[in-house]
């Protein structure tokens, strides 16, 4: 890829009793990326609007908060009002995608939609003119530690040459299984965004790591 590589931590892989501490390890990243789980739409339960607004309190990192929830429609002001720069929701969850994209304007941030493995890269295709960021899940959402799913790959590029025919360019992101494997292979198809847990926090230098992943998918 040409374009710079942004590269967007997880916390889920953080460790959650040393929180404040593990923000601070990852400043020199792009965005913190926020998994809200509602052990509904993901059998597994996360964090909500209040662990974000003090998240929000200590890192000048812009929120990329991903929910995984089953009720996108009724909860997204919360996550604005907690600080969040960009609100990603599940298009298989959503009852109003276009409504929620208006209100995520609204209020001056950046809107998402992510697509789940099963989801085809066209389910976005409506949208696609107004919103800042588009997200390919590379695992089934749910779990930090999983394997990338390598059969994603043709879906970002079909993303991408979806942008490029319609001339826009929202960041597009993958999310799941994103690490020094990977992340130049995601780079290729089309992907400018990686959202990365357990590699990042799983390496004892996260500046290092960051730095790593970039390179690797800018030389891709
Ligand atoms: C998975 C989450 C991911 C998760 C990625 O459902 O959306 O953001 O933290 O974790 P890794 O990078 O470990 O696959
Ligand atoms: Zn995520």
């Amino acid at each position: 890829m040409t374009c710079r590589a942004k590269i967007s931590p997880s916390i889920l892989s953080a460790d959650f009793l040393n929180l404040g501490r593990d923000i601070e390890s990852i400043a020199t990243a792009d965005f913190l990326h926020f998994d809200v789980m509602d052990g509904h739409f993901v059998p597994n339960l996360t964090f909500g609007p209040a662990i974000m607004k003090q998240v929000r309190a200590c890192t000048d990192l812009p929120i990329d908060a991903h929910l995984m929830v089953s009720n996108p429609d009724d909860v997204i002001d919360d996550y604005l009002k907690a600080g969040a720069d960009y609100v990603t929701f599940h298009i298989e969850a959503a009852r109003d995608a276009a409504e929620m994209i208006e209100r995520i304007h609204a209020a001056g941030k950046g809107a998402g939609i992510a697509i789940s493995p099963d989801t085809p890269a066209e389910a976005v295709e409506p949208y696609l003119s107004d919103l800042e960021l588009v997200l390919v899940m590379t695992v089934y959402p749910g779990f930090g530690g999983q394997s990338f799913i390598e059969a994603m790959l043709p879906k970002i590029a079909r993303v991408r040459e979806m942008c490029d025919g319609l001339g826009v360019d929202p960041l597009i992101a993958v999310d799941g299984g994103i690490g020094k494997d990977t992340v130049a292979r995601a780079a290729k198809a089309g992907a400018d965004t990686f959202d990365a847990g357990s590699s990042v926090f799983g390496a004892a230098d996260r500046a290092a790591r960051i730095a790593e992943l970039k390179q690797l998918a800018e030389e891709a």
